[in-house]
């Protein structure tokens, strides 16, 4: 079977650190979201270190997701064709992909939730310094620092939620996994599901 390559070691590294740090940056900041995850803080050492540990999990997400930003933004710029996607998408869920406009490196639904996971991490580190004590909580208003825990809280949630649907859809195409995990993707994975992209690295031979 003749294989492409769609992503690099370096970009597969990267995108392992992030993978690695969103689930410990994520467990260790859940177990103070409500008691009922308290008892997460035993993965971590307990109470106070993971109070310790949870903001510089942060921020090692954050400065390992700015690598892959760089590395990936500009393939994720919107396009007219994605709105078109998007706009048709229903019957994507639908299991008609043959009814959606050729696609290129990604589709609209993974910019989505490119761009989304980029909000999220901007807002998580600048409210998160916000009340990070003993650090930096003390140059800031409490009403400010109490705005900072709800945003903390809420981009939280959609990082989370986004991860989901990212992870699910990782799974649910089929072929490919093996893109993040070795480097390539088969021609026909990337036909039927990047048309665009397929003739890019092909030079448009099928
Ligand atoms: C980017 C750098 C980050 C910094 C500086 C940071 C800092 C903090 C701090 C200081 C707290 C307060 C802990 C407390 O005293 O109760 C906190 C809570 C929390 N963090 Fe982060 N964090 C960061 C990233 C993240 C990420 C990436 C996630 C999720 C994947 C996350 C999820 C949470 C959650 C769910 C809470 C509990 C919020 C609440 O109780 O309202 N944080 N964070
Ligand atoms: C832990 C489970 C995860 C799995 C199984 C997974 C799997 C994958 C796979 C298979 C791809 C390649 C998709 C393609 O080339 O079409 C990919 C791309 C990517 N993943 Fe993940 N991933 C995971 C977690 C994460 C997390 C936590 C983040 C960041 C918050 C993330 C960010 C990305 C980004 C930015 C891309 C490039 C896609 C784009 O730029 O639109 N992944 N992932």
């Amino acid at each position: 079977m003749k294989m492409l390559q769609r992503y690099k070691d370096g970009d597969r590294i990267n995108h392992w650190m992030v993978a690695l740090l969103f689930i410990l940056a994520g467990l260790s900041g859940l177990a103070f979201f409500h008691p009922a995850f308290y008892f997460l803080t035993g993965l971590f050492g307990g109470g106070p270190w993971t109070r310790i540990l949870h903001p510089f999990l942060g921020v090692a997400m954050f400065l390992m997701f700015v690598g892959m930003f760089l590395r990936f933004w500009r393939r994720n710029i919107w396009k007219a064709r994605d709105s078109e996607w998007a706009r048709r998408s229903p019957a994507l869920l639908k299991g008609h992909e043959g009814e959606m406009p050729p696609v290129g490196k990604y589709n609209a639904g993974q910019k989505g939730i490119f761009w989304l996971f980029s909000v999220c991490l901007v807002l998580l580190l600048v409210t998160g310094i916000m009340f990070w004590q003993p650090w930096f909580a003390d140059s800031f208003p409490i009403l400010l620092r109490r705005i900072a825990v709800v945003v903390h809280a809420l981009s939280a949630v959609c990082l989370i939620l986004g991860a989901i649907v990212h992870i699910y859809a990782a799974i649910w195409v089929k072929g490919s996994v093996r893109a993040m995990t070795r480097g390539t993707v088969s021609e026909a994975w990337a036909r039927q599901h990047h048309p665009l992209w397929h003739d890019e690295v092909t030079g448009g031979k099928r």
